[in-house]
Formats: C-alpha cells, structure tokens, sequence
C-alpha cells in the first residue's frame, strides 16, 4: 500500500552534512518527499517522540542527543515506505547494520546513529502528527 513514514536526520547527521546523501537515497529509490523541516527540537517534543522509551536507563542522554543541534525531519510517501525505509536505514545496532545501509555507512555507535525512522504504521502516523502538527502538502 502507498504509505506515508516520518524520518528525520538527528543532529549528528546534520552535522556531517550528509543530508543531501540520504534525500538522495530515498528519491533515487522512488520515494515523494511531502514534508521538510530544519530544526532544532524543543525538549517537550524529542521526549513526546521518544515517549515509548521513557523508562530506560538512557532516556535522559537520548532526548539530550536529539535536541543538542539541528534535526532534519521529513515526511516520505510511497509504496510500502515504513518497511522499506527501515531496510535502507539498516539496523541500530552498529554490528547488525550492513555496509550499503545509511547506518552502515555512517554510523558506528548505537546513540549517534544519523537517522531515524518509523517502525509501524501507528508510529508514523502519530510521529507525523507530532513533527507537522500544521500539516502537509497533498
Ligand atoms: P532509534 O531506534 O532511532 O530510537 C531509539 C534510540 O535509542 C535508538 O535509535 C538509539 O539511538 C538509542 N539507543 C538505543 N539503545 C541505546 C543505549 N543503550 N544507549 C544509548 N542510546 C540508545
């Protein structure tokens, strides 16, 4: 099904500017940008996003990550997005994600990982909620 998913370039990723890299990725395998936003993320809202992880012991340095720069957050539209954007962002952790993957090609730590994604439909649902709370273009 056409779907929608959210992605957003953490504060390391801008940093090493490699955002044109990873827009690029995603138009080359057929993907519509639909939303776009430089911004640097206010607490409230990196710990509404990361909400699920409230509990672990690495809360606290995670939402100090996301909001210590710039993110890059987007909003991609296409056929079967969620899961297939998770493929090319390869996994968390920095062993598991191949080379060939934007983690496999860039990251080599578990917290500065470049880029996050939606894992489910229900979660990019409420992450686009919550990142374009003015809405989209259509
Ligand atoms: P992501 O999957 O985008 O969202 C949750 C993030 O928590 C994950 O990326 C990692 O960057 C981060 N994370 C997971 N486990 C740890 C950990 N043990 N220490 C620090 N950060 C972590």
């Amino acid at each position: 099904a056409i779907e929608k998913t959210f992605l957003m370039v953490k504060p390391d990723g801008v940093e090493r500017q490699v955002i044109g890299d990873i827009v690029d990725r995603f138009e080359r395998r057929g993907f519509v940008m639909r939303g776009a936003k430089l911004m640097v993320p206010t607490r409230d809202l990196a710990e509404k996003h990361y909400a699920e992880h409230a509990e672990r012991p690495f809360f606290g340095e995670l939402v100090d990550f996301i909001t210590s720069g710039p993110v890059f957050g987007m909003v991609w539209e296409g056929e079967n997005v969620i899961q297939l954007s998770r493929i090319m962002m390869g996994a968390t952790k920095p062993e598991e994600s191949a080379p060939g993957t934007i983690r496999g090609d860039y990251a080599v730590t578990l917290s500065h990982n470049v880029i996050h994604g939606s894992d489910s439909l229900a979660s990019a649902e409420r992450e686009i909620g919550l990142w374009f709370p003015e809405g989209i273009a259509e």
